[in-house]
């Protein structure tokens, strides 16, 4: 069974939940509670588009007047009468997640554009119909612009980088606890599970139920520094998925802990990003908010762990620009741009706190613009690190069209875009004009990092061959470890998965010595259309050979939509409300309907999943 698509990127119950209770019957409501929030399951019963929707969020407003407790406790007992997860999951995930929302509801008008995005962070409704046209303020292309291909590869022999994305490392991972456990993560000591006697004891190196053991990291470290890359490049999220437990002093140890294993294992120069990582989860409040909870102590962590790395002046962007950071790649032209992609983020539900709209919160896109013309001035070039893709359901669809005209505007200088958070192999495509997506179109391309996290597949990362001229591409190799391997509980092996430029560089007839380029990753989804079979693999490369989700002519149809889709505007994806985290016996009882659980494919797997519980609440 597969969960990834439940689990990566974000952690709470709450769209589930709230989605959900627009299924249930109303007398098995009144049972469950009093008329306090009969209204409000009314008008979640009743929505099915946009308009009902906003209708919708009127009596949860009353509601959330009467205070943040009112609220969560609502809330909790809905989800502990339907046995939507275990009790402490449920408190867990309100206590944290409520209050947000709470406050949202409590500071914006039901009928406004705000409550729209939050329509669709909540229910997926209402996409179409909040995205602001905005124009990026951008300095005009020097007159004497560097020609625009750059200078040109001297074929010298190309130095490594190693990709490594979503560690999220467990440090509570208990040998011999249960690793068949009904929560979204299992091999730890959960307090509810006390006296219970264990069905399948926690191995010590991992297991698809779990996240990371820090044994699975140390091993992956000890491979990468064996490659001896020339750098690291991290796209974020180091905590684990017990989500509804994490707070400030958890998420600031573990983050702690993993520069310090990363310090003590590897040898080389890392440029991180930041991830999901807040208390709780997801949650980085805008400098605009009118409450104290930013996430000032995450950069304030991350400036001092990363500063051996960046430099001074890196760690003190980390500080002052919300996360970000640029920094040169010593001896070389390079610039790496990290980016806190957070703040574009729907699950980030700190930015529905206002009626006023913003189209760059912190000032994110303008330090792009700044350090990318900064780099465009010294003639460097540039990748863009960052956790969250701009291409997917998940991200607004705003910021994701801004951030293309950034792109656009300084596409000789940006040669790279790599990202996590998906926990996929995969890749998407921007075009100079997306009404023809053509090879010759083709002017960026974002390369997604796989996860070491087994949650979502075998654990995984990506060594890089870049041109020392020009910092493109020329190949790209994924690393694994089997962990059915009967070895891997003893110790790790890692191994080649798969070699893009030998696998699919004949498909394409990419020519030796050329990059991986945009053009040619383009070229590649147009073989994927006519040819299954190499589509197929692609889909068993997605997870690493296993939790492999079946991909028909609809879902690749979807999929190669979303390959060419670098805005979010241009996905094929159905608004789903964003990823989703729920407890594993929802998940082990939906075995009997089809499903279709890669994220591109993610709204009919939602849908099988309503449509269960739905049966679960009607059984009773
Ligand atoms: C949302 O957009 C759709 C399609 O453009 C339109 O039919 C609908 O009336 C809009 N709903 C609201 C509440 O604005
Ligand atoms: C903000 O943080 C304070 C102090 O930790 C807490 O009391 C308050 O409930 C938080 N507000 C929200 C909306 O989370
Ligand atoms: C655990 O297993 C033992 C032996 O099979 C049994 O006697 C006991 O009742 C079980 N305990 C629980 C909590 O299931
Ligand atoms: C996992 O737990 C469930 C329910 O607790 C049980 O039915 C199932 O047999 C267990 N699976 C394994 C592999 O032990
Ligand atoms: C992509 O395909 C087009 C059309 O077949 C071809 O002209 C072009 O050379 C190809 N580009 C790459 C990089 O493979
Ligand atoms: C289709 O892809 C498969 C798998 O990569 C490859 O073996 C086969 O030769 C391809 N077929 C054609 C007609 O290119
Ligand atoms: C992983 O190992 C299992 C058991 O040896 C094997 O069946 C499977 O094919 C392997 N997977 C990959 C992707 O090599």
């Amino acid at each position: 069974m597969q969960l990834s698509s439940l689990l990566c990127g974000t952690g709470n119950g709450f769209i589930v939940l709230l989605s959900v209770s627009l299924l249930i019957l109303s007398s098995f409501i009144k049972t469950v509670s009093a008329s306090l929030f009969d209204d409000v399951l009314q008008a979640l019963e009743s929505l099915v588009d946009c308009a009902s929707c906003h209708a919708a969020l009127v009596p949860l407003q009353t509601l959330a007047f009467q205070g943040d407790d009112a609220f969560d406790t609502v809330f909790i007992e809905i989800c502990d009468a339907l046995q939507l997860e275990d009790p402490d999951v449920c408190q867990g995930t309100f206590t944290s997640i409520g209050p947000i929302i709470a406050h949202d509801l409590r500071s914006i008008s039901v009928t406004g554009e705000t409550a729209g995005r939050l329509c669709d962070a909540l229910f997926g409704f209402c996409s179409s119909n909040v995205s602001t046209p905005f124009t990026v303020p951008l300095p005009p292309p020097k007159a004497s612009a560097p020609t625009p291909s750059g200078p040109p590869s001297k074929r010298r022999e190309p130095f490594q980088v190693v990709h490594i994305s979503d560690v999220h490392i467990d440090r509570q991972y208990t040998v011999g606890a249960e690793a068949n456990c009904t929560k979204n993560i299992c091999c730890r000591n959960f307090p509810d599970q006390a006296g219970h006697n264990i069905t399948e004891p926690a191995e010590p190196n991992g297991n698809h139920n779990c996240d990371s053991p820090t044994s699975l990291a140390d091993s992956m470290l000890e491979v990468v520094n064996d490659i001896n890359p020339k750098f690291i490049i991290f796209t974020g999220d180091v905590v684990e998925g017990a989500t509804w437990l994490v707070d400030q002093p958890e998420v600031t140890n573990d983050l702690e802990d993993f520069n310090a294993q990363l310090l003590l294992k590897v040898k080389t120069r890392i440029f991180p990003s930041l991830g999901t990582d807040s208390a709780p989860v997801n949650a980085f409040a805008r400098k605009t908010s009118m409450t104290a909870n930013d996430s000032q102590w995450v950069f304030d962590t991350q400036a001092a762990g990363w500063e051996q790395w960046i430099g001074r002046q890196g760690s003190e962007e980390v500080q002052h620009d919300s996360g970000s950071y640029a920094a040169p790649v010593p001896g070389t032209n390079l610039v790496i741009l990290s980016i806190n992609t957070q703040y574009w983020y729907k699950q980030n539900f700190w930015l529905y706190d206002s009626d006023e709209f913003q189209p760059d919160p912190n000032g994110i896109l303008a330090f792009m613009v700044d350090q990318l013309q900064a780099a465009e001035n010294a003639g460097q070039k540039a990748w863009i690190i960052g956790h969250i893709p701009l291409g997917k359901e998940d991200t607004m669809e705003d910021q994701s069209n801004y951030y293309d005209q950034v792109l656009q505007r300084y596409k000789d200088t940006i040669v790279g875009h790599f990202f996590g958070h998906s926990h996929k192999d995969q890749f998407e495509i921007a075009y100079s004009n997306y009404e023809e997506q053509t090879a010759a179109n083709a002017v960026s391309v974002a390369l997604i990092g796989p996860a070491l996290t087994p949650t979502s597949g075998n654990p995984a990362f990506k060594v890089y061959d870049v041109d020392p001229d020009t910092f493109g591409v020329m190949n790209m190799r994924v690393i694994f470890t089997n962990t059915s391997d009967p070895s891997f509980q003893i110790e790790p092996k890692w191994e080649l998965f798969y070699d893009a430029r030998q696998t699919y560089g004949p498909l394409v007839g990419l020519p030796d010595n050329s990059e991986l380029t945009p053009a040619f990753w383009h070229n590649l989804t147009e073989v994927f259309e006519r040819n299954d079979t190499a589509f197929q693999l692609y889909n068993t490369f997605l997870t690493r050979g296993v939790l492999v989700v079946p991909c028909d002519e609809d879902c690749k149809a979807t999929t190669i939509c979303d390959q060419r889709a670098f805005r979010s505007e241009n996905n094929c994806d159905t608004p789903t409300g964003g990823a989703v985290s729920i407890g594993r016996r929802d998940i082990d009882d939906a075995s009997s309907l089809p499903l279709k659980e890669d994220d591109e494919c993610e709204g009919s797997r939602i849908r099988s999943l309503l449509l269960e519980m739905r049966a679960k609440a009607q059984g009773r």
